[in-house]
């Protein structure tokens, strides 16, 4: 369990490299950055991540779990899915879905991402920074041009704008909850819950080379896929791509191309 504290700065270059500032010289877990203006925002990957400025939350929290390193994974599920909840209220009556590992969507569009980095000493883990980016004032004339298609915000689906320190101590004390059953019960549930939000089992998915279908999530988070041949495939870390529309279930087609990457 941690106490949510929530320190709002007006620029950084990435809120990741203030938190884990904050992690080295001893803050609690919980303690939060968010950044108004955030000019080398980083992404999954090795990609930016862009906000503009003043309207989007870009946050990162610390977090100090016991845990294996090898579950570490499985807390930037746990944010998703904190995520996921908070904007179900926000944007009611839509609904929130999860896209492997852990980007949260509305209407099948990004509306956050999120970047889990950390430090492990001796086999230990010390110290988890997640990092959030998630599209809350934004409209369409903020995103960059060639992804209108494939991103919303808060205040596109609902035609409100919000406080980001409300919004910011929300999706905390969700967090709060979640890391505390994560506490109690271990990591198990966390699968099981992430995949009420998962709307791309059984589709077809690619990601360097490997061609599937998404057939599952491993106890550890990873996403299992089911290759042409039969065989099953584990991916672990990465991004995938979806290929739509969905075809019949465990149907595989080799000559679609992939028509979507998000
Ligand atoms: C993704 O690629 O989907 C993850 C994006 C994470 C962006 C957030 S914004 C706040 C925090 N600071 C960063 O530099 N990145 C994360």
């Amino acid at each position: 369990m941690f106490d949510p504290i929530l320190k709002i700065i007006e620029i950084a270059e990435s809120t990741q490299d203030e938190a884990r500032k904050l992690a080295l010289s001893g803050s609690p877990a919980g303690t939060s950055i968010v950044a108004i203006v955030q000019t080398e925002g980083r992404g999954r990957c090795g990609s930016k991540w862009f906000s503009p400025p003043g309207k989007n939350l870009a946050m990162s929290v610390i977090l100090r779990p016991k845990l294996e390193p090898r579950d570490a994974p499985m807390l930037g599920m746990l944010f998703s899915i904190a995520v996921a909840d908070i904007l179900d209220k926000l944007c009611h009556p839509f609904r929130t879905s999860v896209k492997w590992p852990n980007d949260v969507l509305v209407q099948d569009k990004k509306i956050a991402g999120i970047l889990s980095e950390g430090q492990i000493t001796n086999g230990c883990v010390d110290f988890v920074v997640l990092g959030l980016g998630l599209n809350l004032n934004s409209l369409e004339e903020d995103f960059p041009l060639n992804l209108t298609e494939s991103l919303t915000s808060c205040s596109i689906l609902t035609g409100l704008t919000f406080n980001l320190r409300e919004v910011g101590m929300s999706i905390l004390i969700r967090l709060r909850e979640l890391t505390g059953r994560f506490e109690i019960e271990g990591a198990g549930f966390v699968p099981r819950l992430w995949q009420r939000r998962w709307l791309h089992k059984d589709q077809r998915i690619c990601r360097d080379g490997v061609e599937g279908t998404a057939i599952g999530i491993d106890d550890d988070g990873a996403l299992l896929v089911e290759t042409p041949d039969g065989s099953w495939v584990k991916i672990s870390s990465g991004e995938v791509c979806l290929q739509r529309p969905c075809p019949a279930k465990k149907v595989f087609n080799r000559d679609l191309p992939c028509i979507e990457k998000s």
